[in-house]
């Protein structure tokens, strides 16, 4: 009886805001592009009545700001798309623990904070790609093969120095070891077709143009281009290939995107309402089909388009120990300029 009353207690106190002209509301930080979630946030503002109010912007950017605000923060939910930087906000102590059993049920243990800290969404996997009409792919099957001599001036990756090649290579030192995760970046940097500059992207169009016949890049990039405006970067799907690494290893590099709830967190449980949502099945197909990420649920499928490049096994064992390898990942990335 006495929760029903608090139950009812809370409703009428929604009503009462809601006439009020105060409506419900949760407050996000997005680390990650507004137009890959807004139908996402759409759907959930419709089906609870919450109103999300999405802050975007760079991931430091961001960050720093919620430093500085404090306890005064705007900010309930964080959206990001790196296992690093929910890392570093819990240890920073920005964000608080979640105890729902809906996301102990389906976020796989390995993706989520042992504490509750932080929680993954979606599962951005790295891989390789290649000019269809020059490697044979069965010819890769590891991030290894790429140090091989036939190789040699034939890549093309970003900076080093990005965090997607930092993660990458933090998981190598988490498997392999710190002297043979810097054997394998001299062997790929001794490969390069030329200095890296870009993004994951451009090292797609590299192959297409001719400039490298190999690219390591996030794949979901590979998976837009598919749909893009551009007829140019349709060409790039249509002319490179994607090849899984890892598949009878370890599996495939892969990061996340994640969701956490700030320690000064003023709407906590819409906070909590709200990253349910974003593991719920529509919301998890939606990121599959939107961003053509891997979807974290193991119950629910990749899209149609991932799933026709093959079955994946990603290497979700190492994503919480990437921060604590990322310092021995850059000291590698300056001994070898990558
Ligand atoms: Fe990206």
């Amino acid at each position: 009886m006495k929760l029903l009353l608090t139950a009812v207690l809370a409703w009428s106190l929604v009503v009462v805001k809601a006439h009020g002209e105060e409506i419900e509301s949760v407050n996000v930080y997005s680390f990650r592009e507004a137009k890959l979630i807004a139908p996402i946030i759409e759907r959930f503002s419709q089906a609870t009545g919450i109103k999300v109010n999405v802050v975007s912007g760079k991931a430091d950017k961001l960050l720093n700001r919620l430093i500085k605000d404090g306890d005064n923060s705007f900010a309930d939910v964080l959206l990001t798309t790196n296992v690093a930087r929910l890392e570093k906000a819990k240890q920073l102590g920005l964000l608080q623990p979640i105890d729902s059993v809906y996301l102990k049920t389906h976020v796989p243990a390995p993706l989520r904070d042992r504490q509750g800290y932080w929680h993954g969404l979606s599962i951005r996997a790295r891989a390789i790609f290649y000019a269809r009409d020059k490697v044979n792919p069965a010819s890769i099957t590891r991030y290894r093969d790429l140090t091989a001599s036939q190789w040699q001036g034939r890549i093309c990756t970003r900076k080093g120095s990005h965090i997607y090649n930092r993660s990458m290579l933090a998981s190598f030192v988490a498997l392999h070891g710190q002297a043979s995760a810097k054997r394998w970046t001299q062997g790929l940097v001794a490969n390069l077709a030329m200095r890296p500059t870009g993004g994951d992207r451009d090292q797609l169009r590299n192959i297409n143009s001719g400039k490298c016949d190999l690219a390591i890049a996030n794949s979901y990039y590979y998976g837009m281009m598919s749909q893009s405006a551009s007829q140019q970067d349709r060409e790039v799907y249509a002319n490179l290939g994607v090849i899984w690494p890892e598949q009878a290893g370890a599996g495939t590099h892969v990061n996340i995107s994640g969701a956490a709830i700030t320690s000064a967190a003023k709407n906590k449980q819409n906070a909590q309402a709200f990253i349910e949502f974003l593991l719920t099945e529509q919301a998890q197909e939606m990121y599959a089909d939107i961003n053509h990420e891997l979807p974290i649920r193991r119950d629910i499928q990749a899209s149609g388009l991932v799933g026709s490049w093959g079955d994946f096994k990603g290497d979700i064992d190492s994503v919480q120990q990437l921060y604590s390898h990322l310092a021995a990942a850059d000291s590698i990335i300056a001994d070898t300029s990558w």
